[in-house]
């Protein structure tokens, strides 16, 4: 098996940002289904398609904006932040590798980013959740059948056999809770469940899922944590809980009451997320 991308792939991504724009990033930011807005409040913003960057895998659902925007927040006390993010990012189900999927996160790395916060929309595993709740992510656990780290190991990327005791940064998780405490924004915390889609779980794997310790499920995210973790980037993740999972409620699921519910808590989220983006710690390097 060959590295699909090379560390040489990388750089050249990286370099062809730099050349757009040279600030250097703190956090790097992913945004799931429906809560893209997020990257248009950001101030003096430089927006790249994906498809005008070199070997960046480019979302091939139509809908799906895929854009990388690096651009500051504006704090009424501190400094600006700079903050890169991208808005859409692809999945495995859509034919790519693990490899391809973590791809732009090995790439925010490089230019300098040092915590990641992930969003994403995902399934409710408990039937007491309203649709449209947030949840943050204490843990994770792969049920994609793959891992982006299986293949040779560059030590430049990453250590060969790296430690997931914490891939949820408790200290950046505190952070988090107390600014949505501070906003009046509930909160859950839960378990991510990991999945390949494209079907959504039927209600056997939903009961399954739940008996293993999953809160929500998703068909994001857990290659882009394992990456990242791998790659030295302190993480953070939240879920916009967009549906309940399959069984859990009598109606069928669709992807437009995903996005629908996704984009019914925009402001919250887009608020939360601008605070949470201005308290975050950033460790020394
Ligand atoms: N299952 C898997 N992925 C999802 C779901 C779900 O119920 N909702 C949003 N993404």
């Amino acid at each position: 098996m060959e590295l699909e991308y090379r560390f040489e792939d990388i750089c050249t991504t990286a370099d062809a940002i730099r050349a757009h724009d040279r600030r250097r990033p703190e956090i790097a930011v992913v945004l799931g289904s429906g809560l893209g807005g997020f990257a248009d409040t950001l101030e003096a913003a430089t927006t790249i398609p994906y498809h005008e960057l070199p070997h960046f895998p480019t979302p091939k659902v139509e809908g799906h904006a895929g854009r990388l925007v690096l651009g500051e927040l504006k704090s009424h006390g501190g400094p600006p932040r700079t903050i890169v993010a991208m808005q859409g990012r692809v999945h495995r189900y859509e034919g790519w590798s693990s490899q391809a999927v973590v791809f732009p996160i090995r790439v925010m790395r490089m230019l300098g980013a040092r915590v990641l916060l992930v969003t994403n929309a995902a399934g409710s595993l408990s039937a007491e959740v309203r649709p449209g709740e947030l949840m943050l992510l204490t843990d994770q656990i792969n049920m994609t059948g793959d891992n982006p780290l299986r293949g040779p190991s560059d030590p430049r990327l990453g250590p060969r056999f790296p430690d997931m005791s914490a891939p949820y940064d408790p200290t950046l998780n505190k952070v988090i809770e107390a600014v949505a405490e501070t906003l009046g924004i509930p909160l859950r915390r839960g378990v991510y469940v990991g999945v390949s889609g494209p079907s959504y779980e039927t209600a056997a794997e939903v009961r399954m899922l739940r008996l293993l310790g999953g809160d929500a499920v998703g068909m994001s995210t857990v290659p882009e944590v394992l990456a990242a973790v791998h790659g030295g980037f302190r993480v953070c993740g939240i879920s916009c809980l967009t549906n309940l999972a399959t069984g859990l409620s009598d109606k069928p699921l669709s992807h437009d009451e995903v996005e629908q519910t996704a984009s019914a808590v925009r402001l919250e989220f887009t608020g939360l997320l601008r605070e949470v983006l201005l308290h975050l710690p950033i460790p020394k390097p």
